[in-house]
């Protein structure tokens, strides 16, 4: 094993974020500076502090409002990854925040008990959001997980991991992106520890990294077992001593430390037992002769290091002492009731020894806002099978669903990847396919993501969108709620929106059915005139935000 030497002392008490509740959740996301090394102010972004953001804690069946304030100086989105929501309110690169606005996103908590996380969603500066700073996580509790012996007290015996590498240059900033991530940090703690009591602990590991991937153990290669994967528990504990954790993606794992009270015992990556063509291996590329810019010289590639200390430490009054032995029905699609299947190939732009530099296209073509790539018939049942014709790996991602790995170049795909998930590492030359269902939501103008989760390929463009639609719908046709009615439509440019049903009227956003902002009334009162007369005579889509929700509208003006 060859540690960093700068790691052989972890010593900086482990940042445990504060955590969020309820149902109005605010968030504002600030420039501010944060010391990573003890002294030196660093540049950063955050939600609600100088760093990261706080841990959100909902409960599934939940109603939450979200209030999102930007005071950064910068246009931004925030996105709820692993979050089933509906596309107006997923905080992807269409539903942009700009500087000193607000967004209030509001939805019932549809999700399984798990881990996710939110982050910034805008078009080529996702990348450079998240570096700074903004990213937290989110905690979904229910009454499966609920009925279970597991630890679950925040930072008592369940941990929040957010595990990223970064790079600093010398005036000790960082830098986006990177050339060379050679930082690594816990919660925004560099050589973190944490004294964590003698008995079963829950670690929900992220890997919030912009490009690296970890091959988390335990020093001594303890055992571990993974309980859930990204959107959900597992069927029962998977007993390893290694999970795979790729950009974007989470694991809860339990860690029996019931004999070790006054030891210690680091997380750690083994990264030298990756194959070349992870970025993370000794070579990020399947061949040695590829170059990646800023990769090497970079102590972490293709060696173990360690990523943060524990110190056990007495128990604590209610100590977990066992494992279950088995957790919750997890019910996969079978893939005979799909009804339709996607092709997605990943091709570096350009070939030759230079192509991990990227850009990146998924089916030979590269993002397009402009552009819808698929559109999905609600209720589909899809299998997506992404093949990866590059020479590097790539974590690929999709909202709105959570789905199954149906196998990895024919072969069933390994326990830690059984149960719901929403990020999947494809290899070189490898075919993954998984299966999902699209429900619940549709729009016709706000599309859900799918993308590679190394950041830098997706702002490069590695990212496509779909939109999920019912029917075509006519012109007086609601089709998100009956609650609120607008009429006349078609009109000559006078309109009254009012609601039918007890319920509050906030504001309302105009479009063009490119989903662009034409006009927004701040302060719907219901039943009073809006003047529509200075837009242009066609349709528009009037977006109704109410504290039920979004409601959308097409009005046709004459
Ligand atoms: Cu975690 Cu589309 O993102
Ligand atoms: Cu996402
Ligand atoms: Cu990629």
């Amino acid at each position: 094993m060859i540690l960093v030497s700068s790691q052989i002392l972890a010593q900086n008490p482990l940042l445990i974020p504060d955590t969020l509740s309820g149902s109005n959740i605010n968030l504002t996301l600030q420039p501010g500076t944060y010391q990573f090394y003890n002294g030196i102010n660093t540049g950063t972004m955050g939600a609600n502090g100088n760093i990261l953001g706080p841990t959100l804690l909902l409960n599934q069946g939940d109603f939450v409002n979200i209030t999102v304030d930007n005071q950064l100086s910068d246009t931004t989105t925030i996105h709820w990854h692993g979050l089933h929501v509906s596309p107006e309110n997923d905080g992807g690169p269409h539903t942009y925040i700009l500087a000193g606005d607000t967004w209030n996103p509001s939805f019932t908590v549809m999700d399984k008990a798990a881990t996710y996380w939110y982050h910034p969603h805008l078009h080529r500066k996702t990348n450079e959001h998240v570096s700074k700073g903004i990213a937290g996580m989110i905690i979904v509790r229910d009454n499966e997980e609920a009925a279970l012996t597991l630890p679950r007290s925040y930072g008592v015996d369940d941990f929040p991991l957010v595990i990223q590498t970064k790079d600093f240059d010398a005036n000790n900033e960082i830098v986006v992106p990177t050339n060379s991530d050679d930082v690594v940090m816990v919660n925004a703690t560099i050589d973190a520890t944490l004294d964590v009591p003698a008995q079963i602990v829950r670690l929900r590991l992220l890997n919030g990294s912009s490009m690296r991937v970890f091959n988390i153990g335990l020093s001594g290669n303890q055992t571990f077992y993974q309980i859930a994967s990204d959107g959900g528990l597992l069927s029962s504990p998977n007993a390893i001593t290694r999970i795979q954790l790729t950009p974007g993606e989470r694991a809860e794992i339990l860690v029996d430390l019931s004999s070790m009270n006054g030891q210690s015992i680091h997380l750690m990556s083994y990264a030298s037992e990756f194959q070349n063509g992870i970025y993370g291996a000794l070579n990020p590329g399947t061949n040695a002769f590829m170059t990646l810019d800023g990769y090497n010289p970079n102590p972490l590639n293709g060696k173990d290091f360690n990523i943060m200390r524990f110190n056990v430490v007495a128990p604590n009054g209610n100590p977990i002492m066992t494992i279950p032995t088995s957790l919750v029905e997890v019910n996969p699609i079978p893939e005979s009731n799909a009804n339709t299947t996607r092709n997605l190939t990943m091709t570096p732009a350009t070939m030759g020894p230079n192509q991990l530099n990227g850009n990146f296209l998924i089916n030979n073509v590269s993002f397009d806002m402009d552009f819808m790539n698929y559109t999905i018939p609600l209720g589909n049942i899809e299998v997506w099978s992404i093949f990866n014709q590059s020479a590097i790996a790539h974590p690929f991602h999709i909202h709105d669903v959570q789905f199954f790995v149906l196998d990895r170049n024919g072969n069933p795909p390994p326990a830690s990847e059984q149960g719901r998930k929403d990020v999947i590492l494809v290899k070189p030359q490898e075919t993954v396919r998984f299966i999902a269902k699209f429900e619940d939501f549709t729009s016709e103008t706000v599309p859900y993501m799918y993308h590679c989760h190394m950041l830098v390929h997706e702002d490069g463009g590695m990212m496509g969108q779909f939109i999920v639609i019912d029917k075509i719908t006519g012109i007086n046709d609601t089709y998100l709620n009956k609650e609120i009615s607008m009429y006349p439509n078609p009109t000559t440019g006078i309109i009254h929106i009012t609601a039918l049903k007890n319920l509050e009227l906030k504001k309302i956003e105009i479009t063009d059915l490119l989903g662009r902002s034409v006009m927004m009334v701040d302060h719907l009162i219901s039943g009073k005139a809006i003047d529509l007369r200075h837009l242009p005579k066609r349709i528009h889509l009037v977006k109704i935000f109410s504290d039920h929700g979004v409601s959308i509208k097409k009005i046709m003006i004459e």
